[in-house]
């Protein structure tokens, strides 16, 4: 027996295409800290102007490097949670779903999740500042930040900065899966930054149930047909527990 709103059971097993948003809090349970949270220790001095800004990296591209290289070796060394692994169940279970989050991390991918529309980027992947050719890999050792093969320029993580676009491709097919699902899941993200913020209300507009998974109250809280005031961990589980009866 599930303790879900049973409204939301049937939304769930009638719906032809669900669609889920991730944020930080969905990697709150592998000991990921949010980007703010991060800024500890060494870091702390710091504002995100100073680490996440093409004028930051033209200004000391050592320090952004050397910052996103320590983020990059934390995420390594966490591990997928149970939210992670339920929502690459989900992928599975249902025939139409799709994962979109704006978590750096790679943690979904690692828990099984095949197809992830990564609207903010990944830390796995790095390119070049000057041609924006990607670089499959880089040398440790070296001058850092390390150089393109292709032009010599220097590479930077294949991550969206604070005033960057998002990549057009990743947002096009989110905003198609907002527009097109009957169920969207909202999990783990303040719904503070644009544009991933407008994509439940557009989901909405478009005639879908809007869920919440988060533990705090966030402004997507008054939009939200259920909330599901709860760690991603012990709601998600539940969820692919309903689904795989
Ligand atoms: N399960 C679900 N939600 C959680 C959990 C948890 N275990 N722990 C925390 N949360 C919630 C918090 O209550 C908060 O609402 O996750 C949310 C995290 O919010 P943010 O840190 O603002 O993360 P996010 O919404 O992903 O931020 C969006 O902002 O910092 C930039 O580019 C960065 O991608 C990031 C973007």
């Amino acid at each position: 027996m599930s303790d879900l709103p049973p409204d939301l059971l049937a939304r769930l097993r009638a719906a032809r295409q669900v669609t889920a948003l991730t944020g930080a809090g969905v990697s709150a349970e592998s000991g990921v800290p949010t980007f703010r949270d991060a800024q500890t220790g060494l870091w702390a001095q710091y504002q995100p102007e100073d680490l996440a800004t093409t004028s930051a990296f033209r200004r000391d591209p050592e320090l952004v490097w050397n910052w996103y290289a320590w983020r990059r070796d934390l995420v390594r060394r966490a591990e997928p949670n149970p939210g992670h692994r339920a929502l690459a169940q989900l992928e599975k279970a249902l025939p139409g779903f799709t994962l979109i989050t704006q978590n750096v991390d790679g943690l979904h991918q690692r828990a099984g999740s095949r197809t992830v529309i990564e609207l903010h980027g990944s830390l796995e992947r790095v390119k070049c500042f000057d041609c924006g050719a990607p670089a499959p890999a880089w040398p440790e050792a070296g001058p850092v930040p390390p150089r393109c093969g292709r032009c010599g320029g220097r590479l930077r993580p294949d991550v969206v900065w604070f005033g960057e676009a998002l990549p057009p491709a990743a947002l096009s097919a989110a905003w198609a899966a907002a527009q097109h699902c009957q169920v969207f899941l909202c999990i783990g993200t303040s719904g503070l930054v644009e544009p991933a913020a407008s994509l439940p209300g557009e989901a909405r507009r478009h005639g879908a149930a809007l869920v919440e998974i988060n533990p705090q109250p966030t402004p997507l809280s008054a939009l939200a047909d259920f909330v599901l005031r709860a760690p991603a961990g012990a709601a998600l589980p539940k969820l692919t527990a309903f689904l795989a009866e």
